[in-house]
Formats: C-alpha cells, sequence, structure tokens
C-alpha cells in the first residue's frame, strides 16, 4: 500500500521500491533510496492534459544528467530562485509575477500539478518561470551548479507525521547541507510547514548547519512576497499554525 506523506495514520510501506540513484562520483551526497514523495496517480483535467501537450515544450526543462545554463534556459542573466514542491503551484505563479526581476525553477513530481501551473504561466504571460518534472534530490545534485541560486523556497514539504516516515522528510542535515552549499553567498533558504514537530526538526537541522546563518531570532515572520499556498490554506482551516523560517548562506 503507497503511504500517505499526510496521514497521520499511514499504512507501512517498502523504502526499498524506489530506485537508488548510483551517485558514485558524490560520495557525499545522501543517498537516494528512500524518497521524500510518492508518485500517485492523480486526475489530469482536460485543460492540464492540453497545458502539458502545448505549454510543456515551452516552459518545461527535461531531466538531464548534466549542468543547465540558466541564463539559456531563461534567456537572459538574472538571479534564480530554486523552488521545491510546488503542488499545485498557485503561490509559485504568485511570486513569479510579484517578482519580475527573478528566475524561478519550480519543481514538482505530481503531473497535474506541473499541467496546472503551465496553465497559469500561460494566463498570466509569465516569462520568468520554468518546470522540472522530477525527484528535486536529483535535479540539484546533477543539474544545479553549486554556489549558483538567489534563493531556495520549500513550502509546505510532505510532513509525514509517523516517526518510522520522518525518515522520508525533505528537511534533514545531508539535503540541508546540498541546499546550503548550492546558494550563492548571501543567497537565502526559506522553508515553511504547518506542522510543528516538523517546524522544530528545520530549526534545529538548519540552525545546525555551519554555512547558513539565520535571519531571526528562530522563526521568521512570513515574508510579504509569500502568497499564502493551497496547503496552508488547508492547515489553516484545520487549526493549524504556520512556521516561516529563513536563512542565508553565510
Ligand atoms: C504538501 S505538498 C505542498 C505543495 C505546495 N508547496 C503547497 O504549499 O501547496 C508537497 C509537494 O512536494 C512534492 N515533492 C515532495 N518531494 C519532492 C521531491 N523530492 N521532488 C519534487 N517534488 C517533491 C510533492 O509531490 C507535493 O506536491
Amino acid at each position: 500500500m503507497i503511504p500517505d506523506p499526510h496521514a497521520k495514520d499511514a499504512a507501512p510501506h517498502d523504502d526499498g521500491a524506489a530506485a537508488d540513484t548510483p551517485a558514485a562520483d558524490k560520495p557525499d551526497y545522501p543517498r537516494r533510496g528512500i524518497r521524500s514523495f510518492v508518485l500517485r496517480a492523480g486526475r489530469m483535467g482536460s485543460g492540464q492534459v492540453k497545458a502539458m501537450e502545448t505549454l510543456g515544450p515551452l516552459y518545461m526543462l527535461p531531466y538531464k544528467a548534466e549542468r543547465l545554463d540558466f541564463d539559456q534556459a531563461f534567456g537572459r542573466h538574472a538571479p534564480t530562485v530554486l523552488e521545491i514542491g510546488f503542488g499545485m503551484g498557485d503561490a509559485t505563479a504568485q511570486i513569479a509575477a510579484a517578482r519580475p526581476q527573478d528566475n524561478f525553477i519550480g519543481i514538482e513530481v505530481h503531473t497535474p500539478g506541473v499541467g496546472a501551473l503551465l496553465q497559469r504561466i500561460s494566463e498570466r504571460g509569465l516569462t520568468n518561470l520554468r518546470l522540472l518534472q522530477h525527484d528535486a534530490v536529483e535535479v540539484l545534485r546533477d543539474m544545479i551548479a553549486p554556489g549558483s541560486l538567489a534563493g531556495i523556497h520549500v513550502y509546505f514539504p510532505d510532513p509525514w507525521h509517523k516517526k518510522k516516515h520522518n525518515k522520508r522528510r525533505l528537511i534533514q542535515a545531508p539535503f540541508v547541507h546540498q541546499l546550503a552549499l548550492h546558494l550563492a553567498p548571501g543567497g537565502y533558504l526559506h522553508c515553511a510547514t504547518d506542522w510543528r514537530p516538523y517546524a522544530e526538526q528545520m530549526l534545529q537541522v538548519l540552525g545546525a548547519e555551519p554555512l547558513l546563518a539565520n535571519t531571526a531570532e528562530g522563526y521568521a515572520p512570513r515574508p510579504d512576497w509569500r502568497p499564502l499556498t493551497k496547503f496552508e490554506n488547508r492547515g489553516i482551516k484545520l487549526g493549524h499554525g504556520v512556521w516561516d523560517l529563513v536563512f542565508t548562506r553565510r
């Protein structure tokens, strides 16, 4: 049975189901036997299917095990921000629209979300947003040059509530170290969650990473430019709190 990253009572699962990606040349990289997501057969609306066909070739970057040239991908030179797990992409599109001076690369594995965000890119006429449908851990490892990112957004990553599934959480020390290495000096890592134990884990792990400095005394105020996400709205309706963390690369 497929575990649900949000279910507080998720069923047991087989971690070995996901293939390990060989990274013999990058021995310090976290092992990828355990993934932070489970691929589900999501229902695609006809608009999303059409968007994948017609807009995909324009705005999607294929996953390749080679460095991505940002200037070529966007047709300009600008600070580039990576978002991991944009979900349906509502917040991503709003942020890209509000910050036209920056480039954004959104990564998501869930096909309906990719289709939905492609539609938004087209509706809003966004020229500064590209999408990549692949495991973000591998994208970072294989396609993004160290020290090249102006920012990284990780908004409401799957909380994996059950203790035995906590190991699937994205924000853990080895991956956070990789995130930090891929930031340019002064670049920022912005995480948000509505699950208190995960917020505490984030604060502990980010605070322990020597390459990162906290911009706040603990949790940070939500920056004006981060709109509420779809997932966040659902959590707020359920009475959850929300915790933002903003760290910068030393
Ligand atoms: C809880 S949802 C939050 C979505 C969105 N950020 C929001 O706040 O509405 C987390 C998303 O991260 C995606 N995800 C998890 N691990 C990922 C990975 N390694 N690479 C790409 N996407 C991932 C999942 O598919 C899911 O859509």
